[in-house]
């Protein structure tokens, strides 16, 4: 079984970046798993004066990628950065091995966010992450509306949708 990590950078209660996620999660194809992160907005803000001992919230965060075959970012973009909840995340990581070697994928629910993609590949580069590029996702997500069924039925979005994750499934597979 191959247990994916899915982290929306987007708070938003109708997020597509996170409705983006959960529809992967839905067609995920057999042997895959996708657990959605759900504690984004408890993580304090970073400050590497409160490493040692690391807040409990972190610790859990950094268990979870520990324990991902793989982690899937999906993120909007907010004035041509990265929003600063997924950027804290990622920051809390920086300390630990968990992101190392780690394969990551990148999921985009508005193509024209193109300045975030770019960040986050370098953050996650940096990082030691390992960048599945022929796992990456762009759908066009603008002006929907909120119905998540949509996301599922709609045989383009689908299609990506499985496309990628099975290019992920494959490079997780070969890595192992
Ligand atoms: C945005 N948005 C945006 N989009 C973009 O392509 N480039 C940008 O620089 C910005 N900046 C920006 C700032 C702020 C404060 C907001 C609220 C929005 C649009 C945003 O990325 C887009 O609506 C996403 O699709 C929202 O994602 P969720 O919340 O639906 O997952």
């Amino acid at each position: 079984m191959i247990r994916i990590l899915a982290i929306s950078g987007s708070l938003r209660q109708i997020s597509s970046n996170t409705a983006l996620l959960r529809a992967a999660a839905a067609v995920a194809p057999s042997g895959v798993e996708i657990e959605l992160y759900s504690r984004l907005a408890d993580l304090p803000h970073f400050n590497p004066d409160n490493e040692h001992p690391l807040p409990a919230v972190v610790q859990d965060l950094r268990a979870r990628v520990q324990h991902a075959s793989g982690v899937l970012i999906s993120s909007p973009e907010y004035a041509h950065g990265v929003p600063g909840v997924l950027k804290n995340a990622l920051d809390w990581l920086v300390g630990g091995i968990e992101l190392t070697d780690k394969p990551v994928a990148l999921f985009n629910a508005s193509p024209r966010s193109t300045y975030a993609v770019e960040s986050l590949n370098e953050t996650l580069k940096i990082m030691g992450a390992r960048l599945v590029s022929e796992a990456f996702v762009n759908v066009h997500l603008r002006g929907w509306t909120g119905d998540e069924t949509s996301l599922v039925e709609d045989p383009a979005i689908r299609e990506a949708v499985r496309f990628g994750l099975d290019a992920f499934r494959k490079a997780i597979a070969a890595s192992r």
